[in-house]
């Protein structure tokens, strides 16, 4: 059934292919800019990217304004002052994250101080508090996970408070996206994994969270169908240029369905425990995906039996009766996660996680706080959520 009303929005143009990177100058040019700002961090750096990035510019007669490559993983409101200070001592005119969702969310944070002419990020936190256009924005991810190359969100942590901190706003978005499957082969084989996890995730929320809408289901649909095809794949031969671009493509739409039906509890939970035991975003979704779908199936189970078409291709769906698909899609995610955890160790539970058990209660607090939790298709309160932490524990 269609919802009776809905907006999906997405503004971003998308160069997807092999050497797609070497455009990035013409597409700078087309934006009026002269001196960018590479934001980017040191694994990027230390395999080799911004070389890429640098040969994209030599016979384009356009320079690089700066490089700020120390943006640390789950970055903050300090690091992106830094990057703003950078920018203005260099006179730089437009901003290019090169790297994962940390380059990517630091270089919006970066844009909205800039942009707003503040020296105080905190100010902008939530949705729609941004008024001043943007300076020019271009994301090359190299990660497949994230998809914050197409949303309107950043996700940036307040180190005073130990929480993250959620921006959101139309004029988030990038303008341009670069998928260029060379900045992801060097991946290694547990951050493709569980970069991975965190595009199903945003799949699979975006699918079954009070948002959804025909378009964002058929990004969420297209996208879950490559995960399943090509994720592995990807984890066992990084090399594997199909199963890259693939991915880069399913991260992508994934994030173009979730930045309009938004997320939900699997997020909650991962943003709180992030902030607090440090665990790697993508990590924090993979364990907590079939948690989500589980809790939330007397609201979904309709949708979730859906998802077994996607996810487990039409014979299994065939075979699988009507009122089995729910659990069966279930089922497959736990098997997937398995078979991650065979190929590359990816851990399955928050104690293989290195997450102490006497933090899951500081955990539930700050989860029921996330903004996301209001997009959840059931309700959770304290409780709900500790019991959901205690199971994804062991
Ligand atoms: N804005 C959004 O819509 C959104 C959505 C989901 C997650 N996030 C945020 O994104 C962040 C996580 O991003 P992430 O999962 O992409 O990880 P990340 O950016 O933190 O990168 C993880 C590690 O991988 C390394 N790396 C990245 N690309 C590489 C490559 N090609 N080769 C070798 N090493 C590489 C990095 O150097 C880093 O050490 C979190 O802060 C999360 O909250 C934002
Ligand atoms: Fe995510």
């Amino acid at each position: 059934m269609l919802p009776s009303y809905y907006e999906f929005f997405n503004p971003v143009k998308i160069l997807s292919g092999k050497n797609a990177l070497d455009n990035l100058p013409y597409e700078l040019e087309q934006l009026g800019a002269k001196r960018p700002i590479i934001v980017t961090d040191k694994g990027v750096i230390k395999a080799g990217l911004i070389q890429v990035v640098k040969s994209a510019f030599d016979s384009s007669g356009m320079v690089i304004g700066a490089i700020y490559d120390d943006v640390p993983p789950d970055s903050s409101s300090d690091v992106v002052n830094q990057i703003v200070a950078v920018y203005r001592e260099n006179g730089c005119d437009a901003i290019v994250a090169v790297g994962g969702g940390s380059p990517i969310d630091t270089a919006k944070g970066v844009n909205i101080v800039l942009s707003e002419n503040s020296d105080d990020l905190m100010k902008f936190e939530g949705a729609d508090r941004l008024k001043a256009p943007m300076k020019p924005f271009i994301v090359i991810p190299t990660t497949a996970g994230t998809g914050s190359e197409v949303t309107l969100a950043a996700v940036i942590k307040n180190t005073a408070k130990n929480v993250k901190m959620a921006f959101a706003s139309h004029l988030l978005f990038p303008k341009i996206a670069i998928l260029d499957p060379r900045m992801t082969t060097t991946m290694p084989p547990h951050i493709t994994a569980m970069t991975g996890m965190d595009a199903l995730a945003h799949s699979m929320e975006a699918y079954t969270c009070l948002q959804k809408n025909p378009l964002s289901d058929a990004y969420a649909t297209a996208a879950i169908k490559l995960i399943a095809q090509y994720l592995p794949k990807a984890v066992e031969n990084g090399k594997d240029m199909e199963a890259r671009m693939a991915m880069a493509n399913a991260a992508t739409m994934a994030g173009a369905a979730f930045s309009n039906s938004m997320v939900g509890m699997v997020h909650s939970l991962g943003h709180a425990t992030g902030a607090i035991c440090h665990i790697p975003h993508g990590l924090a979704m993979s364990i907590f995906l079939p948690f989500g779908l589980e809790y939330n199936l007397p609201k979904t189970e309709a949708m979730v039996a859906e998802l077994l078409l996607p996810l487990g291709g039409e014979a299994e769906y065939v075979k699988v009766a009507a009122g089995q698909r729910a659990a069966r899609t279930i089922v497959l995610v736990r098997k997937f996660q398995q078979t991650l955890f065979d190929l590359c160790g990816l851990p399955r539970t928050l104690k293989e996680a290195g997450v102490p058990k006497n933090k899951l209660e500081e955990i539930a607090k700050t989860a029921i706080n996330d903004g996301t939790l209001s997009f959840n298709p059931e309700e959770l309160d304290l409780n709900d959520a500790l019991n959901v932490l205690n199971e994804a524990y062991s």
